[in-house]
């Protein structure tokens, strides 16, 4: 198969803390066994961890980089997703290791932007905190944060963001569930701001209506991350065939299992980071067959010879990728 192996190097990381941050919404903190310094990471990073079931996740590192002895992930329990934040809620404790891979970044923060504008969706807020945590007192440049989220109870770090310092920098949006009561961020994203990058985290529906609304945006302002479960299941899931065309191996693709997933599980894997449709890394050219595409990456006149293999799946019953 002449596809890239790709391990990651994990650590045995000890979760020395665990608190809730909001309703359904829990913090951990992981460390070295012996307390020593962790490799570095930049506002953005994910650590992907083995939770207790075995799954591979990603989560966002929501601590400030400067933070050298431990890594905080804050995961949201998803009751829709596919067990792996059910998993780290009911299983694991405090004091078990859990495998962890050394940081990427899918979502780094330029350093040299006029601007920030950050916007998140619920658990979306966890690299942007990141972000804002690393600017300290000093940022590098003003930055704005709009953090939208269903009620104050479900709010994580609510506390921290709404500080009188803060005022005028954070506006925390709460819909209460009410589809009437969504924050319109036109207003925002309306003029194109010279020099300011758009950080956008959060749930698809979010992150589409972003990207709407900065179509008059230059591409490289725009940024996004996404927290799906390296793609969320969906009604119409079915299971296709993949077609690897330069070894002419082929694979069944079932539902609740991604492309790259079964690579992997075959003994092949392509390069990848996000694994939720948003940094481009795993792009993949497409041979044959319709795609269901998922990400976020792709422009409409690329659909119909690229895909995303690590969200994106086949409305035909079989796609033959150039792999
Ligand atoms: Fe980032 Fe697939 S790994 S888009």
């Amino acid at each position: 198969m002449d596809i890239q192996i790709h391990t990651d190097t994990q650590m045995p990381l000890r979760i020395v803390r665990i608190h809730d941050a909001a309703e359904g919404i829990r913090s951990f903190h992981l460390q070295q066994s012996d307390g020593t310094e962790l490799p570095p990471f930049s506002p953005g990073s994910h650590v992907k961890v083995q939770v207790p079931n075995g799954m591979l996740r990603k989560y966002s590192l929501c601590n400030d980089p400067s933070d050298r002895h431990q890594y905080v992930i804050t995961v949201k329990r998803d009751g829709h997703g596919r067990g792996g934040s059910i998993s780290l809620f009911d299983e694991a404790r405090e004091g078990d290791v859990l495998p962890t891979s050394i940081p990427d970044n899918a979502f780094p923060l330029v350093d040299n932007a006029k601007g920030y504008l950050f916007i998140a969706g619920g658990i979306g807020i966890t690299p942007i905190l990141s972000m804002i945590r690393s600017f300290g007192e000093l940022p590098p440049a003003p930055w704005k944060l709009v953090y939208l989220t269903h009620s104050p109870e479900t709010t994580a770090f609510l506390d921290e963001l709404s500080t009188p310092e803060l005022k005028k920098q954070v506006r925390v949006h709460h819909t209460h569930g009410d589809s009437a009561n969504e924050f319109d961020l036109w207003t925002a994203l309306e003029r194109p701001l010279p020099g300011t990058h758009v950080y956008c985290c959060g749930p698809r529906r979010l992150m589409d209506e972003v990207r709407d609304m900065t179509g008059h945006w230059s591409p490289h302002q725009i940024h996004f991350e996404s927290f799906a479960e390296g793609g969320q299941k969906r009604p119409e899931d079915k299971p296709f065939t993949v077609t690897l065309a330069r070894s002419e191996r082929r694979f069944e693709v079932p539902v609740g299992k991604t492309i790259l997933e079964v690579l992997r599980e075959h003994g092949g894997n392509a390069p990848s980071s996000c694994e939720s449709g948003t940094c481009g890394t795993c792009r993949t050219k497409l041979l044959e067959g319709e795609a269901d595409h998922r990400d976020m990456v792709l422009l409409p006149e690329e659909m119909a010879g690229q895909i995303m293999i690590c969200v994106s799946r086949a409305k035909s019953d079989e796609l033959v990728l150039d792999l």
